[in-house]
């Protein structure tokens, strides 16, 4: 057994912006339930949702500051969650990113300094929990700290760094640097500096025992210039210790067999039922209630990452067929207003939710036929594989771990029954027009698309196989 502690800026259902969250409230239960010792550790933002109260442990003195850890659960688990509780940074409105008007937290190099410090101790157990870590295993920029002060210390525990998204790095001016109090051992071109900037990323990537991302393409494509942002020559330099791992969904809370927010639960054995969800969606979106017309969902952080621009270079033409589209997101004001557009010129066509909706998530995948997904990058991406066991197909582009879990719906995958979705190549609007006209011809073949809809359910994203992955590698430590 593997005593691990796992460091996250977000888990759900706590707190979540996007992926990162999904994985850190499923991946650590999944390790758990093969009998790790695993616990979490994160700040104790402001926004957090927890009907447990947190018990409070210990108070730190890290970097001249009073530190409180509390100790709560993963809900619905007995997973051991630690809360890095500072009050001057973490006690706000908003999320972990951002303040409450989407602005970028002022502090946010100070604030996740803050935490990756605290992580230190407690790996080193200094922090008074009598509780030692074989393995940290940080995600992403605001963890990517911990294994560099890790590797100042004797004795560290070994370390796992996974990459959920290399587009954001946490780079800050060499001040920065200087101003958090760092050991000058860390600043140099192997280190943390990155062309004379600060880069929490790069951290992690430096020092890590072990880096993974969340596919395996992905571990390939940020190898080149075009996704590894400039870190593709460490990368490539360190491609002996990185690896793709594709996440697992939640089959707890992503279940169309069981999911409490949909009007009607179905399995492939009782799809006819997706055709309530349909309605109760296309009721709630104020759309013309047809069970004929194709329904195409789209579930997104709107930012340049997932090809909204994309989709809006296509509405003006998908307006013009049979077709209606449900979006819920949120992310750049400028593409917040011009999906906005849409919906006020085709009332009948485009339903727009601007904002962030659990539930209507749920329905989305449940109600829609089709999910729309063309994004010029995608490290794992999650809502593929949510719709894909939710009867919903996905058209998606090929790139990172979109093209790992979608099989392309050609003549020979649909007849031997692989074909899970629809994909495409270029990053252009002619090729997802393309697609989604491709979609259109199939949905109306019902014999196909239904066959197209049992392989998609049937198709295994659970955990299991990935936390077992993960557990091989935290082995080899
Ligand atoms: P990313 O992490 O890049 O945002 P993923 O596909 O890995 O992309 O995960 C996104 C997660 O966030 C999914 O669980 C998705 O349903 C959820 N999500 C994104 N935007 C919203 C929103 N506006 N409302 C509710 N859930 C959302
Ligand atoms: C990131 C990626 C997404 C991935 C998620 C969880 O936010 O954009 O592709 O699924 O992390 O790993």
């Amino acid at each position: 057994m593997k005593k691990i502690l796992f460091a996250t800026s977000e888990a759900h259902p706590l707190i979540k912006t996007g992926g990162l969250a999904d994985v850190a409230g499923s991946l650590p239960k999944a390790l758990a339930e093969l009998g790790q010792d695993i616990r979490l550790i994160m700040p104790n933002y402001q926004g957090i949702k927890n009907e447990e109260h947190p018990r409070y442990i210990c108070t730190l003195r890290v970097d001249n500051r009073d530190v409180n850890i509390l100790e709560t659960h993963l809900p619905g688990s007995g997973v051991i969650v630690w809360l890095v509780d500072y009050r001057p940074f973490f006690d706000f409105p908003g999320n972990p990113y951002v303040d409450e008007n989407g602005n970028p937290w002022h502090n946010i190099a100070d604030r996740f300094a803050l935490f990756c410090r605290v992580v230190n101790e407690v790996a080193m157990d200094r922090a008074y929990l009598d509780w030692r870590p074989d393995i940290v295993h940080c995600n992403d920029w605001q963890s990517g700290l911990v294994p560099a002060l890790l590797s100042l210390e004797e004795n560290s525990p070994a370390t796992v760094f996974t990459i959920h998204n290399m587009a954001y790095q946490g780079i800050f001016p060499s001040s920065t640097f200087h101003a958090l109090n760092l050991s000058n051992k860390l600043w140099h071109t192997d280190g943390v500096e990155f062309h004379g900037m600060l880069s929490f990323l790069k951290g992690g990537l430096a020092y890590a025992d072990r880096i993974t991302t969340v596919s395996a393409t992905y571990a390939n494509e940020i190898q080149t210039p075009e996704f590894g942002y400039g870190l593709e020559g460490l990368l490539s330099h360190k491609h002996t210790v990185l690896s793709g791992i594709l996440n697992g969904m939640d089959l707890e809370q992503w279940d169309p067999a069981a999911d409490p927010h949909i009007a009607s639960n179905y399995t492939a054995r009782t799809i006819k039922q997706k055709l309530v969800n349909k309605t109760a969606l296309q009721e709630r979106m104020s759309l013309p209630v047809d069970e004929n017309i194709p329904v195409f969902g789209l579930i997104s952080r709107l930012v340049e990452q997932k090809g909204i621009d994309l989709v809006l270079a296509c509405l003006p033409y998908m307006v013009k067929l049979p077709l209606q589209f449900v979006l819920l997101g949120s992310g750049d004001k400028s593409i917040e207003l011009k999906v906005q557009n849409f919906a006020h010129l085709y009332p009948d066509k485009v339903a727009i939710t601007i904002g962030y909706d659990e539930q209507l998530a749920h329905q989305i995948e449940a109600g829609a036929d089709i999910f729309l997904m063309p994004s010029r990058f995608e490290p794992c991406g999650l809502n593929q594989m949510y719709s894909q066991r939710y009867g919903t197909i996905p058209v998606v582009r090929k790139t990172g771990g979109l093209a790992d879990t979608i099989e392309d719906a050609l003549p020979h995958t649909i007849a031997d029954g692989t074909a899970t979705g629809i994909s495409f190549n270029d990053a252009s609007p002619g090729a997802l027009m393309e697609a989604i006209k491709r979609a259109l011809i199939l949905y109306e073949t019902k014999h196909f698309w239904k066959k197209i809809q049992l392989s998609a359910m049937k198709k295994d994203f659970s955990w299991e196989n990935s936390a077992n992955q993960y557990l091989a590698l935290y082995n080899e430590l």
